[in-house]
C-alpha cells in the first residue's frame, strides 16, 4: 500500500514564541526559519503580523529568506488583521493566511458575546477577505476541542464553500482525550460536504500531556497536516512537539505514513531553538532531552554495550546524535567503566579493572557523575596502588628468601 504523506506545519515562530520569556528578534527568527526549511517542514508559521511591527518585519524577512516552504501568517477574523497579514506575506513564494475564530460556546458567549449564526457569518467573511490576498487560506476553529461536532461541521462546510484550503481543528485548551479527538476528525471527514477538497489539520496543546497522542489519533483518523513546534514549546504546557510526532511516524512503518523531515537535523534544530529562545529543554524530554539516549544504571549499560537495541528503540543517529552516552555513576558496573576507558584509549585487564573499579566506587559515591578527567585521576591512583602492591609482594618474597 502506498504511504500517505503527513504535512508538517511548524508554528515554533508563532505559537511557540507566545511563551512568557521567549522573545526572538528578527535575525534569530530568520535563522530558525532557514533551519526549518532545511529540516524539511512543509509550512512555517512565521508570526502574527498585526501583533507588533517587529513581528510584521520578521514575517516579511522570513518570506524573503525562505525559498520553497509555504510561509503562513496568523490573523483573527478581522479585516485589518487579514490585510496586514496579506501585506507581510507579499514577498513569499508560497504565502498562506491562517485566519479563524472561536467556535466553542465559551468563546461565542463569553469572548464574543455573540451567537452561533453570527460566528459563521464572521468566519465566511474572514475567508472571503483573505482570498483577496492569497489563494491558500487556512481556517482555524479556535477551541474546536470543546466545540460540538455538529456545529463545528457546519462552520467547516461554510468556510470550505467560500474557499478555505485547509481546515485546522485546534484543541486550544488541551481538553480532548486521544480517542475523542480522533473521533472529531473522523466526524468532520464523514459529515462535511467538500472536506475531500481540503487538508484537515491537527493543532493540539499539551495541558494534560496529550498533545502528541491527540495529534497521532488525528492523523490516524484522516488529518493530513500536524501543527507542532520544536521542543514542544508553546502557550502554557506547550504544543505538540515536532520531533515526537515525526519520530512516531518514522518508527511505526505499519501506520503507512511518512513526512518530509530530514530527521538527522532534529537535534541541531532543537539546540538552535533552545539557544535562541533561552528555553532549556528538560533533560528527560523525549528525543531531544539530554538523557534521551543516556544510560546510567549498570544493567542497562551492560545491555547497551552488548547491543544498543536492548535498551533503545530509536537509533540516536537517526535524530542527529552521534551515539548513546554511558554515564558513570555509583550505579554503573565494570562493563560501563571498561567501555569508557576503552574510549579514552585504555584497555584494562580483568584483574586491573577490579582495582580501578574499587577506587571508582569510592569517587562515585560522593559524586553525581564521573567525568573523563576524574577517570584519568582514578587510573593514576590505581597504577600507583598497583606499584605499591607489586613492590610489597616483591620485598616479601625477598624476605622469605
Ligand atoms: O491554539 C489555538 O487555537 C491556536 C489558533 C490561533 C490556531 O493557536
Ligand atoms: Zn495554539
Amino acid at each position: 500500500m502506498k504511504k500517505k504523506k503527513i504535512q508538517i506545519f511548524d508554528t515554533t515562530l508563532r505559537d511557540g514564541e507566545q511563551v512568557p520569556g521567549c522573545k526572538l528578534n528578527t535575525k534569530e527568527k530568520v535563522k530558525i526559519a532557514k533551519q526549518l526549511e532545511s529540516l524539511g517542514v512543509d509550512v512555517i508559521e512565521a508570526g502574527f503580523p498585526t501583533s507588533s511591527p517587529g513581528d510584521y518585519q520578521s514575517v516579511q524577512n522570513i518570506c524573503k529568506s525562505v525559498l520553497q516552504t509555504v510561509v503562513c501568517a496568523l490573523s483573527r477574523a478581522v479585516e485589518k488583521d487579514i490585510e496586514i497579514a496579506g501585506e507581510a506575506l507579499k514577498y513569499a513564494n508560497r504565502p498562506r493566511i491562517h485566519t479563524g475564530i472561536g467556535t466553542s460556546s465559551y468563546h461565542i458567549r463569553y469572548k464574543f458575546n455573540s451567537t452561533p449564526e453570527k460566528i459563521i457569518e464572521k468566519a465566511i467573511c474572514a475567508v472571503k477577505y483573505a482570498k483577496k490576498f492569497v489563494e491558500d487560506v487556512e481556517f482555524y476553529a479556535e477551541d474546536a476541542g470543546r466545540t460540538e461536532n455538529e456545529f463545528l461541521a457546519k462552520v467547516c462546510e461554510n468556510v470550505i464553500k467560500h474557499g478555505a484550503t485547509v481546515i485546522n481543528v485546534p484543541d486550544t485548551t488541551g481538553y480532548c482525550l486521544p480517542k475523542e479527538y480522533g473521533e472529531k476528525i473522523r466526524f468532520l471527514k464523514e459529515n462535511v460536504k467538500g472536506i475531500h477538497k481540503v487538508t484537515l489539520s491537527t493543532h493540539c496543546h499539551n495541558d494534560l500531556g496529550l498533545a502528541t497522542a491527540n495529534s497521532l489519533y488525528g492523523i490516524m483518523n484522516g488529518a493530513k497536516q500536524v501543527e507542532c513546534t520544536i521542543n514542544g514549546i508553546g502557550e502554557r504546557a506547550g504544543n505538540t512537539s515536532l520531533e515526537e510526532i515525526v519520530m512516531i511516524i518514522k518508527q511505526n512503518s505499519h501506520l503507512n505514513l511518512f513526512t518530509n523531515i530530514n530527521t538527522k537535523l532534529i537535534f541541531s534544530t532543537s539546540h538552535l531553538v533552545s539557544k535562541c529562545t533561552g528555553m532549556k529543554v528538560q533533560s528527560n524530554k523525549a528525543i531531544v532531552g539530554l538523557n534521551a539516549f543516556s544510560h546510567s544504571s549498570g544493567i542497562h549499560q551492560d545491555g547497551i554495550i552488548k547491543k544498543r537495541e536492548t535498551y533503545e528503540s530509536i537509533n540516536p543517529e537517526d535524530v542527529g546524535i552521534n551515539q548513546s552516552s554511558i554515564i558513570l555513576t555509583a550505579r554503573s558496573g565494570r562493563a560501563a567503566l571498561a567501555y569508557r576507558y576503552e574510549r579514552l584509549g585504555h584497555s584494562l585487564s580483568k584483574k586491573f579493572l577490579d582495582l580501578v573499579y574499587s577506587i571508582f566506587l569510592k569517587y562515585a559515591d560522593k559524586k553525581k557523575e564521573i567525568t573523563d578527567k576524574e577517570l584519568k585521576t582514578i587510573l593514576k591512583k590505581a597504577n600507583n596502588n598497583k606499584k605499591i602492591l607489586h613492590s610489597n609482594t616483591s620485598s616479601r618474597r625477598i624476605n622469605v628468601v
